[in-house]
């Protein structure tokens, strides 16, 4: 079993894992929300952006947007699929890139790498100083309290004369402030088969407590995890998008 094997040496698969992932939805509700919420200017940044996907929507819909990672091999993916955005290798639980910005995001549950509530502390406070008066943070969030360890998200599909099947859960013991996300990836050859196994510790925090525990510096709006439709958080799912004004 390793750690975040999947944005290293496996990084030329994560796009492959990410097939059923519906990028151009997700930025186009994250742009609505910024029109409703945000400032109206253009500045944008994308914490733990990966390969770029989300950064290629917001560029097409003239952002002028900047992404940052912790891992070089999916920076370079990111900055090949986008050649007109900066890139900056910079840990998100206390970065500092000089600029400012109207739109902050982080996709796909990605804010939950901080790696305890302290690093969360710290990464809500270099936003805050990185966002413009009235500019917005957008990101989602799984309520600790809500995990099925039980549960998995399973698909597969023929790459390169091999079939892969990616799998991904999440754990949490019931206890602290760390939870994890699961994930494999089986590339099956007729003749051979590899396996790889990934456990990415990371922060957790029920929806309820992140929420009072952003209030003292940002106004926060709740909505369900549903990028087709803007609807407010019904205080029982599991999952929500958290859309924060800095106030
Ligand atoms: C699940 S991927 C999401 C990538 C992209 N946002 C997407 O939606 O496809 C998580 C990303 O977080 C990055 N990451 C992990 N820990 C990080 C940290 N402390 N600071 C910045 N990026 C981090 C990984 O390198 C990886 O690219």
């Amino acid at each position: 079993m390793s750690t975040n094997a999947l944005y290293a040496d496996l990084s030329i698969y994560y796009d492959l894992m990410c097939t059923d992932i519906d990028y151009s939805a997700q930025s186009h509700c994250i742009q609505r929300l910024h029109q409703i919420f945000g400032n109206q200017k253009k500045q944008h940044l994308d914490l733990a952006c990966g390969t770029g996907a989300h950064i290629r929507y917001f560029l097409n819909q003239a952002y002028i947007s900047t992404g940052l990672d912790l891992h070089p091999a999916m920076l370079a993916q990111a900055q090949v699929r986008c050649p007109e955005a900066d890139f900056i290798l910079q840990d998100m639980s206390d970065f500092n890139i000089g600029t400012h910005f109207d739109l902050i995001t982080c996709f796909l549950y990605s804010l939950h790498y901080n790696q305890g509530i302290e690093k969360l502390r710290t990464c809500f406070d270099s936003i805050y100083n990185a966002l413009n008066p009235g500019g917005i943070f957008c990101f989602n969030w799984v309520d600790k309290y809500k995990i099925n360890n039980k549960h998995f998200v399973k698909h597969h599909l023929t790459y390169e004369n091999a079939l892969f099947t990616f799998c991904s859960r999440w754990y949490y013991s019931g206890q602290g402030e760390m939870q994890a996300l699961r994930l494999s990836i089986e590339k099956a050859h007729p003749d051979h088969t590899y396996l790889w196994q990934d456990e990415h510790p990371m922060v957790a925090m029920g929806i309820q407590e992140l929420n009072d525990f952003l209030q003292p510096h940002f106004e926060v709006h709740l909505f369900e995890h549903d990028y087709d439709k803007i609807v407010p958080w019904d205080q029982v799912s599991g999952n929500a998008i958290f859309v924060c004004i800095k106030s």
